[in-house]
């Protein structure tokens, strides 16, 4: 587990500003979910977090490490960040079973192949897939692809786990198992997570902090009872009414 740190992160497309002077210390070990409108900058914040995007201004930090300062040249590769991501729609390859979807983080890592066996193992017991390697994506329930992804995610034991709407594509009872069983491995793994989603109990129920962002910035941050009791602005408390 890890902190992360945005220091007045900055990120533009062209000429289009989409995160401006995005600042927030992410505690080690806090499940942490952001919360906005359609098009704020969750997605792309995760994104960053993770090296698949660079920021434009301000350092970036998992732990005491830079990970991105572009004033000092700095970017290191999603690899070496040792963060896992589950993205929304699963995103799990649908020509690799179950077993080698998992592997797939281990493998880039050239982890040697007796380790790779264990560790697998040992993920898909804490994920319930036990038994179902050899299964190809195609023939697993929506829940069941989501927990290979969770997985996978979780194999290369990450520091920071960025989930993003992991849970939107599933109905509502396998969500709330989902969410119970996201938390426990979170805290059974003490890792830090960021977690992204649209659905307000979703965050409320299963976050140490929830960040409300709008157009870029951090509008508010706090435990899920600040956040209700006392909203920042109007904004705030519409959003969340
Ligand atoms: N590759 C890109 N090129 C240009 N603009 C982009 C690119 N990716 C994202 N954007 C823009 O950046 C802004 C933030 O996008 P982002 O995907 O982070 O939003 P989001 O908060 O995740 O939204 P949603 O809730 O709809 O998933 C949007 O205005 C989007 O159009
Ligand atoms: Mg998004």
């Amino acid at each position: 587990m890890s902190t992360v740190s945005f220091e007045h992160i900055g990120k533009s497309y062209g000429d289009v500003r989409v995160i401006k002077d995005f600042d927030l210390k992410i505690k080690d070990g806090d499940f942490v979910s952001f919360l906005g409108p359609s098009g704020c900058g969750k997605t792309t914040c995760l994104r960053m977090v993770a090296g698949l995007e660079t920021n434009s201004e301000g350092r970036l930090l998992i732990g005491d490490t830079v990970v991105n300062d572009p004033a000092q040249n700095i970017n290191l590769a999603p690899e070496k960040r040792q963060v896992g991501m589950v993205f929304q729609s699963y995103a799990v390859w649908p020509h690799m079973n179950v077993f080698e979807n998992v592997a797939y983080p281990l493998r880039v890592a050239k982890v040697a192949v007796s380790e790779v066996n264990d560790r697998v193992a040992a993920i898909l017991k804490v994920v319930e897939l036990s038994g179902l390697e050899k299964r190809m994506p195609n023939m697993l329930s929506g829940g069941q692809q989501q927990r290979v992804a969770l997985a996978r995610g979780l194999v290369a034991q990450p520091k920071v786990l960025l989930l993003d709407e992991p849970l939107s594509n599933l109905d509502a009872k396998l969500r709330e198992k989902m969410r119970v069983d996201i938390r426990q491995i979170q805290q059974q793994f003490k890792i830090t997570c960021i977690y992204v989603t649209h659905d307000q109990i979703e965050a409320f129920t299963m976050s140490d902090q929830i960040v409300i962002l709008n157009k870029g910035d951090v509008v508010q941050s706090g435990t899920p009872g600040e956040i209700r009791s006392k909203p920042a602005n109007d904004f705030v408390a519409d959003f969340i009414r």
